[in-house]
């Protein structure tokens, strides 16, 4: 079949760049009937019936409690301790791992979609080791379930999240941007002293008239009821490269390889200035009266295999030279860029032109993952939005559909915790599943997008998530995203959860961003006062 073509992605070594892979535009709508727990369907070999492959665009808290639910847990505790005590973090951690990796098939079949039970968001284990708890009200989901599900994902998946620091902002330039808009960029030292990492962002204030919706309130001058919602997103190759603005800095240090961006030695380039600027429609979220900003992911974690040493976890008192010293639970480049996306929001709320309760966090693939590890464990983040962001993101990675863990902890081990890769093959043996990250976000709003060519990062699963994790946004008594049945494409749908499923191939779009900005006017209305 012609239309799968992140069926058998490039390795780590071989990526091409986001923008490489502007997919083709497909197939018909779909509609599915589905059940939120659980398939029936009898399992059988995992086969494929696809695909050519291309080259995909590659570009590219508190104490909490880790048990696992009770059902769980002697399933889990010898392989979890082995992992956390012994696994060799260097083994998975070569960039050219995925050339020694066994040669993986993968299931486009939903006829071939496993028989699988999600762990239950609200039955919890008792610690004295009673029976199981049910969670019947919003305060036992934020004092019990909540802290216990996201130790899982801390210590099963993403590794655990990164303490605050203090940020401090240099080389603050104010000036104007395109159309209007006024452009406030800043080098934000994220720790202690005048050595500390740092990342570059730009942000984007509308202007006064807010282009062609002069109805709206002009932007805030301080006044606390016109403070701008605010939509914050990570980009893959620098802000130069989403933005044709001559003003916007380029980053020095490691960026990736291109056809979209020139970029052929990971050198940041002025002639990449732009090429992806159609990611980041800021004029779009200006006229619907947003203010938007974003700052280059490599600037705390450069995206590759060995991109751990270069990371700013040394600065922050991980160890990263010596493999022995690595525990499983050991935060990856997820939760190293959920981090970046905190401390920008540190320094974005102490603006005067920014509602502090209304920035939205926005992430796309890799970075959509982020997107909902960072709302995961920032609870400041009033929004979470997640567009395709698949395996380790938004779909069920007990569907063994599209991308698998095994693939994904391959060919990106630098991402996750380290004993994410012991579930390879064994996905039904995680104590979560990813309507437990989507979960974390409740009773805030959650946007859910997929793509109709983008089977790798398995649409279906991302919908399935979504309404599996509903019930969360029940107890607070709203609606999550109110059906079941997967909507038409191109139509978005949603209560307190929105979705939508867009025509089209793996990308991020004005599309895309217009139905994100439409969903949080509905539910995250200006208040007076604010
Ligand atoms: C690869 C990877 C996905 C990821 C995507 C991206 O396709 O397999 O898991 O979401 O890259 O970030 O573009």
């Amino acid at each position: 079949m012609e239309c799968e073509e992140r069926a058998n992605p490039p390795s780590t070594a071989e990526m091409v760049p986001h923008g490489a892979d502007r997919r083709r535009r497909p197939s018909p709508s779909i509609r599915v009937p589905i059940r939120a727990t659980s398939t029936s369907l009898r399992p059988r070999p995992i086969g494929y019936d696809l695909p050519v492959p291309h080259r995909a665009r590659e570009t590219g808290a508190g104490s909490l409690s880790t048990a696992a639910p009770r059902s769980l847990t002697m399933r889990l505790r010898a392989p979890l301790i082995a992992t956390i005590l012994f696994l060799p973090l260097a083994a998975t951690m070569t960039p050219d791992a995925s050339a020694q990796a066994p040669k993986e098939e993968f299931n486009y079949d939903e006829a071939l979609v496993r028989e699988y039970t999600l762990p239950d968001l609200l039955m919890i284990p008792a610690g004295d080791g009673s029976d199981s708890e049910a969670i019947t009200s919003p305060e036992a989901w934020l004092t019990v379930a909540r802290p216990r599900w996201l130790g899982l994902l801390e210590s099963t998946e993403y590794g655990r999240l990164l303490p605050a620091v203090p940020v401090t902002a240099e080389h603050v330039e104010r000036g104007p941007g395109p159309d209007g808009a006024t452009r406030i960029q800043a080098r934000l030292r994220l720790g202690h002293g005048p050595d500390a990492p740092a990342t570059e962002v730009i942000l984007y204030l509308p202007s006064p008239s807010r282009g062609d919706k002069p109805e709206l309130p002009s932007p805030s001058r301080g006044d606390a009821s016109e403070r701008l919602p605010t939509f914050l997103h990570l980009n893959f190759s620098g802000n130069h490269a989403e933005s044709t603005d001559p003003a916007v800095r380029i980053p020095s240090g490691w960026v990736p390889n291109g056809k979209d961006t020139g970029v052929d030695d990971n050198r940041a380039k002025a002639s990449s200035r732009g090429t992806l600027a159609s990611r980041w429609p800021v004029k779009l979220l200006h006229d619907r009266g947003y203010a938007t900003a974003t700052a280059y992911c490599g600037d705390v974690f450069p995206d590759h295999a060995d991109g751990r040493k270069a990371s700013v976890l040394p600065s922050l008192g991980y160890v990263v030279h010596d493999a022995r010293m690595v525990r499983g639970d050991e935060p990856g480049a997820i939760s190293t860029w959920a981090w970046q996306l905190s401390r920008i929001l540190d320094w974005l709320v102490t603006l005067p032109e920014i509602d502090p309760t209304r920035v939205i966090v926005v992430g796309h693939s890799r970075l959509g993952k982020t997107a909902l590890w960072a709302g995961a464990g920032d609870e400041r983040f009033a929004m979470v939005v997640s567009n395709e962001s698949g395996c380790g993101g938004a779909a069920l990675e007990r569907r063994n559909y599209g991308e698998t863990v095994r693939r994904i902890t391959t060919s990106f081990p630098h991402w996750f915790a380290p004993t994410f890769a012991t579930y390879a093959g064994r996905e039904t043996e995680l104590p979560v599943d990813q309507h437990v990250v989507l979960a974390m976000t409740a009773p805030r709003p959650l946007y859910v997008s997929s793509a109709v060519e983008d089977r790798w990062a398995d649409p279906r699963g991302e919908f399935l998530a979504a309404v599996a994790a509903g019930p969360v946004w029940g107890l607070f008594g709203r609606e999550g995203l109110g059906t079941d049945t997967f909507p038409a494409v191109d139509t978005p749908i949603g209560g307190t959860i929105g979705y939508h499923i867009r025509s089209g191939p793996h990308d991020i779009t004005a599309v895309d961003w217009g139905h994100f900005a439409d969903f949080a006017t509905r539910v995250l209305p200006a208040r007076e006062g604010r």
